[in-house]
This record gives structure tokens, C-alpha cells and sequence, in this order.
């Protein structure tokens, strides 16, 4: 049996304050972004929730493609109404990469990790990642689409081939089949926490709880900007998100997450 997505089951246990005040369930969709972009335009409740249970042209991040087998992942985006200032928009994408991570290791029990600043780790293998867009529009708040995808019952052999890093599920980590209700419900449950913590701007708090979960702390990389190169050793994540990296000449660099991407 099909186990399917169904917005009665998510929202039954669901005591969100903002995230997931109206969810939608597509069977097939280009990209959750396009359908939320959509709707973002035409007017929605704050903390709406896309999901789609395929994607024929799935996203992500550093115009890379994101794949995922019908029925066997978590593809969503939220549609939140935010103001945030520029400087701090990295941060959106920390605190939701916070909250998948703090999901999985509470409600699962595995080890997940976030390689800075979007990829969630177990065991070094990718198994979801955060796509942050914006929509603005004159004289309107900002709405942002934050989208998220999470390997969840998929088999070793469903996995997309020839990724950036190696690739893994929920299902294949656990060793056992996932119930994606439950856990989108557990999901959008924690975001919703988080959420508030950013909106209250306690962002030291999100920053310390992204630093204990990144992995790319202490690591020596390099990281691409701008087109150029910069190698270092990662000291820190500064208060609004970004990659603290100590030069070799010993001058501190701090990367964005929207600009930044790490190259090795
Ligand atoms: C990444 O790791 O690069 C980000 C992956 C984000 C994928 C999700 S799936 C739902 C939403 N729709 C998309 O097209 N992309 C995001």
C-alpha cells in the first residue's frame, strides 16, 4: 500500500501557532517554489504549507537539481511573511536547517548533522536539504518560500545517482519504513518553535544550537565568492549566519550563505 501524504493526518496533532495554517497537497507539481511563487501572488494565509508528492523539476541550492521518488520523500515549501534586514537573511536558512536536524535527531533518534549552511548530514550522506527564496513585491511584505527536501523512505537503489555528496534517507539510516505524516507533522511542529525564536530575534540562540549541529566547524576549506577563492579554516558562525573563516594571512573573513558556496 501507497502510503500517502494527507493534510488531515499532518494537521490532526498540529498545535502550530503560524506554520502550517492551511496545508496543501499536490500528487505532482514543477517545483513546490514554482506552486508557492504562484501563490504567494495571489494571496494565502500566512504559514501556508506546499507539498508535492513528485517534482518534475525539483531545485536546489547553486542551481542544482533535487530528485526524489514519488511517495517516498518529504518536498515542501512554506510560505512565510517575514521582514528580516539583508544582512540577516542567512539566518532564515540556519533556522530551518535547525529544526530538520533537531527533528530527526529527537523523533528518530540518528545522528544528523548540517554541513553549513543548508545540507543535512548522516553519516557525511546527504539526506535532505533548504532552499530559501524571496518574493517581493512594491508597497507588500516580503514573503519568503522556504523549501525543503528530505530523502525519507527511499531505497538505496532510488537514490539519485552522481550527487554532489553521497546520498542517503531517513528509511535507510533507521532501517525501517518511515511514516512521512507523523513526521512532517513533527517537522512543522519544531519550524514553528524556531520560527518564533527568529521572529523574536533571539538569533544568538538559533546561531549556538546551528553551531553544536555544523560539522563544518574547525574544518580547514575553500570557500567561492564572488568568483574568487578563499581558503581557511572555519572558527565560528557570526551572529547573523555567516561562515567565519580565519585566512592564512590571519585576517577573518565572514561568507554569506546566499552568495558563498563551500568547494572543497
Ligand atoms: C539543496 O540542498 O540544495 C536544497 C534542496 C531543496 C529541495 C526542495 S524540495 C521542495 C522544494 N522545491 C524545490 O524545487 N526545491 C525545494
Amino acid at each position: 500500500m501507497i502510503d500517502r501524504l494527507s493534510p488531515e493526518e499532518i494537521a490532526r496533532n498540529l498545535k502550530t501557532k503560524i506554520i502550517g495554517s492551511t496545508i496543501h497537497i499536490h500528487e505532482q507539481t514543477t517545483s513546490t517554489m514554482d506552486s508557492a511563487k504562484k501563490l504567494a501572488r495571489t494571496g494565502f494565509k500566512n504559514g501556508t504549507v506546499i507539498f508535492a508528492e513528485e517534482q518534475t523539476h525539483g531545485r536546489g541550492r547553486s542551481g542544482h537539481s533535487w530528485s526524489c521518488q514519488k511517495y517516498k520523500g518529504l518536498l515542501l515549501t512554506i510560505l512565510l511573511k517575514h521582514t528580516i534586514q539583508p544582512d540577516y537573511l542567512c539566518l532564515i536558512t540556519g533556522t530551518i536547517s535547525v529544526s530538520i536536524t533537531e527533528t530527526i535527531r529527537e523523533t528518530l533518534k540518528l545522528p544528523a548533522e548540517i554541513k553549513w549552511p543548508n545540507d543535512i548530514l548522516i553519516y557525511g550522506k546527504k539526506v535532505g536539504g533548504v532552499l530559501v527564496a524571496l518574493e517581493k513585491e512594491p508597497k507588500k511584505q516580503p514573503v519568503f518560500l522556504i523549501g525543503i527536501g528530505i530523502n525519507i523512505n527511499t531505497r538505496e537503489k532510488e537514490l539519485p545517482g552522481q550527487t554532489r555528496l553521497p546520498a542517503t534517507s531517513l528509511a535507510i539510516e533507521k532501517k525501517e519504513v518511515i511514516n512521512r505524516n507523523l513526521f512532517a507533522a513533527a517537522l512543522l511542529q519544531d519550524i514553528d518553535k524556531w520560527y518564533f525564536i527568529l521572529k523574536n530575534e533571539h538569533y544568538r540562540y538559533i546561531t549556538e544550537r546551528w553551531k553544536e549541529f555544523c560539522i563544518t566547524i574547525g574544518e580547514k576549506l575553500t570557500i567561492t565568492d564572488g568568483g574568487k577563492d578563499y581558503t581557511g579554516k572555519v572558527i565560528d558562525i557570526s551572529n547573523n549566519g555567516g561562515l567565519m573563516l580565519r585566512l592564512k594571512n590571519g585576517e577573518i573573513k565572514t561568507f554569506r550563505g546566499g552568495s558563498a558556496t563551500i568547494k572543497s
